[in-house]
């Protein structure tokens, strides 16, 4: 497989990016040549051998080896799960809260992951959330936070709130001091800036297919270090958690070895083909350049955007930027509503537009963009 595409040629894979601008990979990932073919081939599948397991099953094995690839991880260590929130629940279903009960996480964490954690507290769990300083979170904050009571400390790389890269190094040197875990949600960051599990040192680490990996939602990844995995149970089960999925024994629970042990009912087989599909065009560019390209990308909006007088909720600090900008706006979803009129497609959350970047963005995607928003603000300004 060529990782030798520049940005123009690997926008060139994406063919609604003819008249669309798409900004909102933080959301969707746009639709690429490769996964309109791969959705077409699992329909053909169906149609031509109606029962295809070998060739499904085979579809999720080579997801879960693409994916282990892109995070430097092995096979093994890869749970295929439906998304983030399960692959939280399955990590929480297999710890114990009585010796150390704390949970640290950080009022920047996706909701469905925080929701987990606090749900284990009828279970003893007691939840630490780390706040932010106006979007920011400070290490020396999340790492007075973790002390000999704390099991489990939860991260996301990239907040999904503003792009705010989160104090990861700090949070897990600390963590290893005192004997925590760590589960690191890298939804906001996987297929646009490069991860090394092996560099970042997490115990786990999770990403859902639908975003910048260019997928389809239904499927996500969970990573579990080697050598974990076969000390935990989780509570949720089913027949692709088992040492052999087909041995078809409902009175022994015999859990798989490594990471697949997380895994529970079918997978989502439309879903492996749309994350396969996403994960071969990925590789299409080198990441270092990718991630190179969309820094640039996200500074150029940042700068332009502050300079134009508008708010952004992103770090003011470059270093501190993920992918996205975060715009503030006193209706952030008629600003959505409007620039979806214009094709231009972005994301609402709370208080901001978020304003994401994938490697097939480009300058003009900006352009277009500040000239709508000055459109935008002209005319309410006239009303
Ligand atoms: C950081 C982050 N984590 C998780 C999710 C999604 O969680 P789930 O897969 O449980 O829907 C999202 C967005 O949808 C996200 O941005």
């Amino acid at each position: 497989m060529t990782a030798q595409f520049t940005p123009d040629q690997f926008r060139a894979l994406f063919p609604g990016l003819a008249d669309t601008v798409h900004l909102a990979s933080c959301s969707q990932g746009a639709l690429s040549g490769e996964l309109l073919f791969a959705i077409q081939e699992y329909l053909g599948s169906l149609r031509d051998q109606a029962v295809a397991w070998d060739r499904w099953m085979q579809e999720v094995e080579t997801a879960r080896g693409l994916f282990a690839q892109l995070i430097g991880a092995r096979s093994d260590e890869i749970a295929v799960l439906s998304n983030a929130s399960e692959a939280a629940y399955q990590v929480a279903s297999s710890l114990r809260w009585d010796e150390r009960p704390t949970i640290v996480t950080t009022d920047m964490e996706f909701p469905s992951v925080a929701n987990v954690w606090l749900a284990q507290r009828p279970l003893g769990a007691k939840v630490c959330h780390v706040a932010d300083r106006d979007g920011v979170v400070e290490a020396e904050d999340y790492v007075r936070s973790i002390d000999e009571t704390t099991h489990l400390v939860s991260i996301p790389l990239v907040s999904y709130r503003n792009g705010a890269r989160m104090p990861v190094r700090e949070a897990v040197t600390r963590a290893r001091e005192v004997g925590a875990r760590v589960f690191v949600d890298a939804y906001q960051a996987a297929g646009v800036l490069p991860i090394d599990v092996r560099e970042i040192d997490c115990d786990y680490l999770v990403t859902g297919a639908l975003k910048y990996l260019l997928g389809l939602p239904g499927i996500a990844f969970l990573y579990v270090r080697d050598g974990l995995a076969a000390e935990l149970e989780p509570r949720l089960t089913g027949w692709f958690g088992q040492r052999d999925p087909f041995g078809f024994d409902p009175r022994r629970l015999d859990f798989a070895d490594h990471a697949r042990r997380f895994e529970t009912g079918t997978p989502a087989i439309a879903s492996a083909y749309g994350a396969v599909a996403g994960l071969r065009t990925l590789a299409r560019i080198d990441r270092h350049a990718g991630a190179a390209h969309v820094g640039d990308l996200v500074d150029e909006t940042h700068a332009r955007l502050v300079d134009a007088g508008e708010r952004v909720w992103s770090p003011a600090d470059p270093a501190r930027r993920g992918p996205q900008v975060a715009l503030v706006d006193d209706d952030p979803v008629a600003l959505t509503r409007y620039l979806a009129r214009r094709r231009i497609v972005v994301s609402p959350r709370g208080h901001v537009v978020r304003i994401s970047f994938h490697a097939y963005n480009n300058r003009q995607d900006i352009d277009v963009l500040l000239a709508a928003l000055a459109d935008y603000r002209a005319g309410r300004a006239a009303t």
